[in-house]
């Protein structure tokens, strides 16, 4: 039987048009900016489009210099590249510069934060979560060292928008002389305080990277900017991004580059989105307050925050499940199959609900420790090594927070065009998921 035709959902008509996850949002001066590019003929690499967003992004953020690429995930290759060169020196030409290195990564985070580690050859060792910011566990990170004193390299996601616990990360980081590579993907314009002053997501570690894919907070279509306060460190990332020539006539390379600078018409897009930048994060907020309240009566929680020390851009609003509210489900790598238990649900059962109304939702990120590619890496958790605790004839605690909240938790649609009328229809639906 469909959904839709489930005795609990009777009256409720699906949506005409899709409601999404997170969509890009268009106010009109990106048109502007783009026909500005093509007008003027810059329609490449280089442009004003391209100059102006470095300027106000690191300015926003409070960094010296932004360097606009094409990706996030270019941001995140360079700024790994970099980290690797700064502690181990110059790679061969047809080596990455952490070949035989381990490096510590968030769990619960899109590939595309850690998979430049690879493309370096080097080695994630996945560190677990915690249940307060659903970001890197401290107390894992300090097992990992204790168990791997000699990694000097951390990269480090803030989840949907929320700061991890950054005092307590760079302090980790500090004590065993480790970099930083902060991938605050999600997080453009949320905040952290770090011994008492508010820092932007973006100015927290040595080699910061953010997103402009068209789905984040702001968008050019496409699109990501390295971050940071180091002249050298901009310039280098610059000229990679851009071929690695060096200042000859002819095209002469010294070191290996990449095709990865912005276009200055993603730029253009982008130059329109910044000044709405602050009313996004406020639209989200509000959604996500709004699920809050409607879900108070229900055994759910949203994605936690620290109050005190953060504020979040709330990118994507979340939810977590109580374990006692938890309806019986299994997950294979590619399918799933639960079922409908009075007064409880489960993450696929209310993200099949949602799509036969023709609303988005999405699981939380599946941690990477879990992930085929990931899985004979190392993973730590608060309690040492993660790997190898189940034991046919004694219990173990064997906590897995990642596999947890992925177990418990989704993601709600959040677009900060959806009206209340269609927020107030998901919660609804989610309610009758309940019943
Ligand atoms: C946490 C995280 N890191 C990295 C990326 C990669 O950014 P991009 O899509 O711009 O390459 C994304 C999103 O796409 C992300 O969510």
């Amino acid at each position: 039987m469909s959904i839709l035709n489930e005795s609990q959902f009777a009256g409720i008509i699906p949506f005409e048009k899709k409601l999404w996850l997170s969509s890009p949002t268009m106010h009109g001066e990106e048109q502007k900016w783009v026909d500005d590019a093509i007008q003027t003929n810059w329609v490449s690499t280089v442009g004003a489009n391209i100059n102006e967003v470095e300027k106000q992004i690191a300015e926003y953020v409070g960094v010296k210099y932004a360097v606009a690429l094409s990706a996030g995930t270019a941001a995140l290759h360079l700024a790994t590249k970099l980290a690797g060169e700064k502690l181990y020196g110059q790679a061969r030409t047809n080596e990455g510069t952490l070949a035989g290195r381990k490096v510590f990564c968030s769990d619960v985070t899109f590939d595309a934060s850690i998979n430049p580690v690879a493309y370096e050859d080097g080695e994630a060792v996945f560190i677990d979560t915690e249940y307060d910011t659903w970001n890197m566990c401290p107390k894992a990170l300090e097992k990992a060292f204790e168990i791997y004193p000699d990694v000097k390299l951390i990269v480090v996601a803030h989840l949907y928008g929320t700061p991890g616990k950054m005092e307590e990360i760079k302090a980790i980081a500090d004590r065993y002389g480790a970099l930083i590579v902060e991938d605050a993907a999600e997080s453009l314009g949320a905040r952290y305080k770090l011994n008492g002053e508010w820092v932007e997501t973006g100015a927290l570690g040595n080699y910061n990277c953010i997103s402009f894919n068209g789905n984040k907070i702001i968008t050019g279509s496409a699109g990501g900017m390295f971050l940071t306060n180091s002249k050298e460190d901009a310039d280098k990332v610059r000229k990679w991004s851009t071929q690695s020539r060096e200042a000859a006539p002819w095209y002469q390379h010294e070191e290996v580059g990449y095709n990865y600078r912005m276009s200055n018409i993603v730029a253009g897009v982008v130059r329109g989105q910044i000044p709405h930048l602050d009313e996004h994060i406020a639209q989200k907020k509000a959604i996500y307050e709004r699920y809050k309240k409607a879900f108070s009566d229900l055994p759910v929680k949203m994605n936690p925050f620290d109050t005190e020390k953060s504020e979040p851009n709330f990118w994507l609003s979340c939810m977590i499940i109580n374990e006692d509210a938890m309806a019986s489900m299994v997950r294979g790598e590619q399918d799933y199959l639960y079922k409908h238990e009075s007064g409880k649900s489960s993450p696929q059962e209310i993200l099949d609900a949602l799509a036969a109304f023709n609303a988005e939702g999405r699981p939380i990120w599946k941690p990477m420790h879990m992930q085929p590619i990931y899985r004979t890496h190392a993973f730590i958790t608060a309690e040492g090594n993660g790997r190898g605790r189940s034991n046919a004839y004694i219990a173990g605690s064997g906590a897995d927070v990642g596999a947890d909240i992925f177990r418990r938790g989704l993601c709600l649609p959040s677009d900060n065009k959806m009206t209340l009328e269609q927020q107030d229809i998901v919660i609804e639906i989610i309610k009758k998921c309940f019943q």
